[in-house]
């Protein structure tokens, strides 16, 4: 499954199976997990077997990722990269994920946080009951700015954001296609909305084949 792929495919899962994560699923995740946080300085963890830190809107959650890092203004955007890399990853080897805010994942105690780290937020992971459904999505023209010709790269990379996951599916994300030929992402205020940012701009790199340069 290519990075587009998944982007396609993914889709929030809410009810899992009880099954473990295979071995060699895992070996994958947790060799993706460990390259994120030496790239991010983010101190990401995978736990397994733990099936009190979610609740109510979900079933046979026991894994999950929890993203955690030093505490910084940017801490919000980085865990929605590095995470929705994971997330993308994880559909590329099989897997479901749900991100969640709503969770008790911060007080059931399974991980463990350095001085002057910040727990941000979990994402659950597992095998889906199901694949998960098609959502209501905004469209290219609600969240741009341009002015003249539309490149190619720029369309692909807002496509690419908009298959991104937000939280209660608010895609308050905009790109602006400036004269120098960066782009300027920013995103309305809202819950988790820097995390958001984080997810769209990953999503949005995958989409446009370019890299973190591309931004102003
Ligand atoms: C930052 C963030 C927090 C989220 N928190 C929750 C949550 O607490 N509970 C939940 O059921 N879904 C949560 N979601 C999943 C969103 O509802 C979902 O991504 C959105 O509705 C779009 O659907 P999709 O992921 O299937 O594309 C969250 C998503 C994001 C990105």
């Amino acid at each position: 499954m290519t990075l587009a792929e998944a982007m396609i495919q993914r889709h929030s899962v809410r009810k899992y199976q009880d099954r473990p994560i295979s071995n060699i699923a895992r070996f994958l995740l947790e060799e993706c997990i460990s390259k994120c946080n030496a790239e991010s300085g983010l101190h990401i963890q995978l736990v397994t077997g733990e099936p009190k830190a979610f609740g109510r809107m979900f079933s046979g959650v026991s894994n999950y990722i929890v993203m955690a890092g030093k505490k910084s203004s940017n801490l919000d955007e980085l865990c929605g990269y590095y995470g929705e890399k994971i997330v993308l990853f994880a559909q590329q080897l099989g897997l479901n994920t749900c991100w969640a805010g709503l969770s008790s994942a911060n007080k059931v105690g399974a991980f463990s946080l350095k001085e002057g780290e910040a727990y941000c937020i979990s994402i659950a992971v597992g095998y889906g009951e199901t694949q998960g459904s098609e959502r209501s999505t905004k469209v290219f023209d609600d969240v741009v700015k341009v002015r003249g010709a539309v490149p190619q790269w720029f369309r692909s990379g807002v496509e690419a954001a908009l298959l991104a996951p937000t939280a209660l599916n608010q895609q308050e994300f905009r790109f602006e296609l400036l004269e120098d030929g960066k782009v300027k992402a920013t995103v309305r205020r809202g819950i988790l909305s820097k995390v958001d940012l984080g997810i769209a701009k990953y999503h949005f790199e995958a989409g446009s084949g370019k890299d973190s340069s591309v931004w102003a």
